[in-house]
């Protein structure tokens, strides 16, 4: 027996087989099983299919469209069946997630403030205090902020420094906070023309491709102050550093500056501070040098104020960049500045509550 009529008997054998073990089937993985075993290419509507060949040509569309109307029929249990099981699934999940009373208490563990944000508020206390103004600035920037405007046109050598992460679009994400200077000083240009000196100060997260270890990681925050006027000249920079490193520390810390070279300072400095882990010894924390580069700071080059259209004839400024992580190092005797970034809640909590303590106290 050739004809659709065979055909059309085997069908209904498959429905009858298939039902039967969908009402068996009990988790999404018996429903798996069935498709393949089902509506697999290998399948026993595939193999159905093929029989179609033995059916005389003119029953063929018959046979056909029996066979199809099974495997429709199969398709639709499966996927309705796959439904119900993943609402008696999530059911069964929510029945066994333990209860919890409303009307307990409040849990007054509320966490704490990360370390980099004390010392970022600390820092921003003490220069609020001296008149600066504390500007936010995003992370993402452009070349021409970051680079160019600072006096570091492309291929600077500058530039090997502080190699980035570039996005599409010609964007980037800042390598350090002067990134901002061109923005702050022309969103405080008018105001300077006017007669107040420009005082700012701008936190923020700074991103460079860098190699880790105890003092240097890839994504840190800085801090950049900047102050403009007529006649400031070095010394009031220098009195604003130790300003800021005696009232951070609350005593006295060993620093020392030197000449250090950054496009968009004339004269530039490297401000370090002897390394508060080992008292200057040497140690991993400060590549076994005794001192941490801390705060490069200088006069702000002509080139820069003339980019933000100001006349550097008439005006003069300093600059710095304040490296906040390594600050909040020292500040609470971290040895070793991975520690910031690693989410870990038991080193990153115990700062909150207390006020300073020197690392010696903390050994
Ligand atoms: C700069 O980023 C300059 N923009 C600073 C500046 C501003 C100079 C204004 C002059 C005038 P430098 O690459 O040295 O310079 O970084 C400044 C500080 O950020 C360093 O002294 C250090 O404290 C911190 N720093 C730099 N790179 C890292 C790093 N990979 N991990 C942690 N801290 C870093």
């Amino acid at each position: 027996m050739k004809g659709k009529y065979i055909m059309f008997e085997k069908a209904e054998e498959l429905r009858n087989l298939f039902a039967d073990k969908i009402a068996n089937a009990k988790a999404s993985a018996d429903i798996e099983q069935l498709r393949i075993e089902f509506l697999g290419k290998k399948g026993s509507v595939a193999a159905l299919m093929q029989e179609l060949r033995n059916v005389p040509n003119e029953q063929k569309k018959e046979a056909g469209q029996k066979i199809n109307e099974i495997k429709q029929l199969i398709e639709k249990s499966i996927s309705d069946r796959i439904e119900e099981i993943k609402k008696a699934e999530e059911l069964a999940l929510i029945e066994s997630t333990e209860s919890y009373d409303e009307t307990m208490p409040v849990s007054t563990d509320f966490g704490s403030y990360h370390p980099i944000t004390l010392v970022r508020r600390e820092v921003e206390n003490i220069f609020l205090s001296m008149g600066f103004n504390v500007e936010d600035y995003s992370e993402i920037t452009d070349d021409y902020n970051c680079f160019e405007a600072l006096n570091i046109p492309k291929h600077h050598p500058a530039r090997d420094m502080q190699d980035t992460y570039y996005l599409s679009s010609n964007q980037l994400l800042k390598t350090h906070t002067s990134a901002a200077q061109n923005t702050i000083l022309r969103k405080y240009k008018s105001s300077l023309e006017a007669g107040n000196p420009i005082r700012a100060i701008f936190p923020g997260r700074c991103f460079r491709n860098e190699k880790i270890d105890a003092c240097h990681e890839n994504t840190f925050f800085q801090m950049e102050g900047i102050m403009v006027d007529k006649d400031i000249s070095i010394s009031n920079l220098i009195y604003f550093m130790k300003t800021m490193l005696s009232e951070v520390f609350q005593r006295d810390v060993t620093v020392r500056l030197r000449p250090g070279f950054f496009p968009f300072v004339e004269p530039g400095f490297e401000l370090d501070i002897q390394c508060l882990i080992c008292g200057g010894e040497g140690c991993p924390s400060c590549k076994d040098s005794g001192w941490l580069e801390l705060c490069p700071c200088g006069m702000i080059h002509p080139n820069v104020l003339t980019a933000a259209g100001i006349d550097p004839e008439e005006y003069t400024g300093f600059a710095f960049g304040l490296g906040l992580t390594r600050l909040a190092m020292m500040r609470y005797g971290v040895k070793d500045i991975r520690v910031f970034n690693s989410g870990n809640l038991n080193d990153l909590s115990q700062f909150t509550e207390k006020s300073f303590t020197r690392p010696e106290e903390d050994a």
